[in-house]
Formats: structure tokens, sequence, C-alpha cells
């Protein structure tokens, strides 16, 4: 698995990563053959849902003073360019919740990255302001909902917004021109699972691009079991015992859910996106950095090393260097179901998506 046969190291956490071999090499390359084209980035920790599958009820977030300046995001965004990103994911928390998120937006579709897209929970979205994201770069936005039932959504995010607004905020942005919004939902056994078939109908009426993603292990609470976990393969067999579904191919290589559209309409998609039952590391190309600056080579990864001091140093290469290390040191992959996994002290919200 590992080309070099260089060991893999792991260093304790705010250590720098171990040495990539050869920095002079262009790309954020990884000891497992993955080259990195996706960042996905959060700007901010907080969030004003507290979804059960990823945050504990009563989590502290970081104080603003430890998180990144726009300027140390967007040298990364900067950094990573230069080592072949060309996609861009703005996840949070919740990003709308960061104050200079317009103006992030802005310097970022001014560095001229080809994707770049936002992850939200719909809580609200005003049209001037979408409509002025996508003049600055936004290309694409992405909605988490997880129920079409208000009492169900009071209970998964421990807040009164109510499933309306998130579907309002989806139009707001089809509206502004967002091409087809995608609305992400995890599936829960016994929480939402009886609510496939209608989160696929909402998909072909609205013309949605619906993903379906298996519950992962990041959740803050830890409440997380295997047997919560409701496999593509069982959402797909009820979806498919109400529409024909046809496979759509993958437009790239790394694409991490496989896709289906509507035998009968050519309106709206549905989509899995399966990390338990159908792992996608080998096909891994993305990085994540948190809004405090921790590099996570894998979302499970319980290693994660500090790029401030990199932002800091004054030295034109230090931050790119450091990027190639800790994108070389990625494991080959999650390892959910082996016998000594470890669940990572972070939940969703504190990662980013
Ligand atoms: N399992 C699967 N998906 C999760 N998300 C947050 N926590 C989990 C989890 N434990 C999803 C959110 C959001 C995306 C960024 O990640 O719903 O849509
Ligand atoms: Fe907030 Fe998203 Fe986590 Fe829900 S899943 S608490 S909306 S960060």
């Amino acid at each position: 698995m590992n080309p070099l046969h260089l060991p893999l190291v792991d260093a304790a956490p705010n250590e720098p990563p171990p040495r990539a071999p050869d920095h002079s090499r262009t790309g954020l390359i990884d000891a497992h053959g993955r080259t990195i084209h996706d960042l996905r980035l959060s700007v901010t920790d907080r969030c004003n849902f507290r979804c059960t599958y990823c945050m504990k009820p009563n989590e502290r977030f970081l104080p603003k003073q430890s998180l990144l300046s726009m300027d140390e995001y967007l040298q990364i965004v900067n950094a990573t360019m230069a080592l072949g990103v060309t996609k861009l994911r703005i996840t949070g928390g919740e990003p709308t919740l960061y104050p200079d998120l317009d103006a992030f937006i802005a310097a970022v579709g001014d560095l001229g990255l080809r994707d770049i897209a936002m992850t939200t929970n719909g809580w609200s979205l005003d049209i001037h302001r979408a409509r002025q994201w996508l003049r600055d770069g936004l290309g694409r936005l992405t909605f988490s909902l997880d129920t079409l039932r208000d009492d169900r959504m009071a209970a998964i995010t421990l807040s009164t917004t109510p499933v309306q607004t998130v579907l309002d905020s989806v139009e707001t942005a089809r509206a502004a021109g967002f091409p087809r919004p995608k609305l992400n939902v995890v599936m829960q056994r016994d929480v939402n699972d009886d609510e496939a078939v209608a989160f696929a109908t909402l998909a072909r009426d609205r013309d949605l691009d619906v993903r379906f993603i298996e519950f992962m292990p990041l959740d803050a609470g830890r409440h997380w079991q295997r047997d919560a976990v409701v496999s593509e393969a069982e959402t797909k067999k009820v979806i498919e015992a109400a529409f024909e579904l046809v496979p759509t191919e993958a437009t790239h290589a790394a694409e991490t859910s496989s896709n289906f559209s509507f035998a009968t309409s050519s309106s709206g998609s549905i989509g899995f996106v399966s990390p338990v039952t159908r792992p996608f590391c080998g096909a891994c190309n993305r990085l994540r950095i948190t809004a405090e600056g921790m590099v996570r080579p894998c979302l499970f990864a319980n290693t994660e090393w500090d790029v401030r001091p990199a932002l800091r140093s004054g030295e034109p290469h230090a931050v790119a260097r450091f990027l190639q290390d800790a994108t070389w040191a990625k494991k080959a992959g999650h390892g959910i179901g082996d016998a000594d996994f470890v669940q990572p002290d972070r939940g969703m919200r504190a990662i980013g998506g």
C-alpha cells in the first residue's frame, strides 16, 4: 500500500506531522498514491442547531480568538491551490454564522478556484445575499435536512426551526440562480428511516438532488452503534419498491455517492453516500481543516496537526510544506469495521463536513 515503503508514524497532537519524503513534488500526495484536489475548510465551529448525530446537547464552542482570521483561511486556500486543489467546500459548524462569510466568498472567488461549494443547515437564506454569493463565485449549495416532520426536526436538531424554513431556503437558492440544490439526509434507524420514499418523492417533485448518508461514528455524544446505521442497500430497496431508478454515471473518479435518476421523470435525482457499508477511502481526494486550523487528514483521524505555527512563521513555503507533510500521513482507510477502531474525539461540527 505504501509505494515508497516508508514507515507511517502517528505523531502526537500539536507536533508537526512527520516529513513527507519529497517537497519538490508539486501536488498534495499521500503515501498510498492518492492526490488531494478537494479542500474542506471549516470557517466556524458554531452552529445554531445541535443535531444529535453530530453534537452533544451542551457542547461548548471555541472562544472566538482561537479561530483563524479570514486572511489565514485565504492563505490556506492559496497554498492548497498552488498544490493542485481545484475544489473548496466551505463548512462549519454552520458557515452562515461566520461573520466574514460574504467577504470570504468574494475573496476565494477572486482567487479563481474552479469549484466552490458550501453546506448549510438552511436556517436562513436571503435571496440578495445568495445572488451575491453566486456572482462572487460560489457555485453550489448543499442543505442538511433529515426529516419532513416538524416534531422530528425538533428532536433531531434540538432547534425550533420548522422544516418549511429549510425548504424555503432551498427554493431561495434556486430562485437566486444556483443549480439543482443538494439535500443531505442522514438516515438513522427508528429516527427517520421511514421517510426514504418521502424524500425520494420530494427529490422528483421539486427537482432536488437528495443524498442519503449513512450514519457515521462522528457524534460527539458517542451514541453511534452499528445497529443505528441504515445501510444504502436497505434505503435503496425501500425506494425501489416505489420508483424505478436509473444509475447515472459518476462525474469524476472520487465521486463518493452512487447516483440515480428516476425512470419516469427527468426531474430530481437521488444518491447514496455510504461510508460504512461501501467505503470510498481508496478514491479519497480530500483534506479537511478545522476552523481553528487543525489539519485532519481524514474525518476519522485520531491525529491532527496545527497549521498555525506554519501560518505565522512568515516563511513563504511553510504552509505548503506543512500541508504536504500532513497529506503524506493520510491513513489508507477509516477502519470503521475494525476491532481496533477508535471514534475520534471531535464530532462533525468540530471537524467540518
Ligand atoms: N453521520 C453522517 N453524517 C453526518 N453529518 C453530521 N454528522 C454526521 C454523522 N455522524 C452530516 C450533516 C451534514 C454533513 C456535512 O454531514 O448532516 O449534511
Ligand atoms: Fe449543526 Fe450541521 Fe452539526 Fe446539525 S449536523 S448540529 S446543522 S453542524
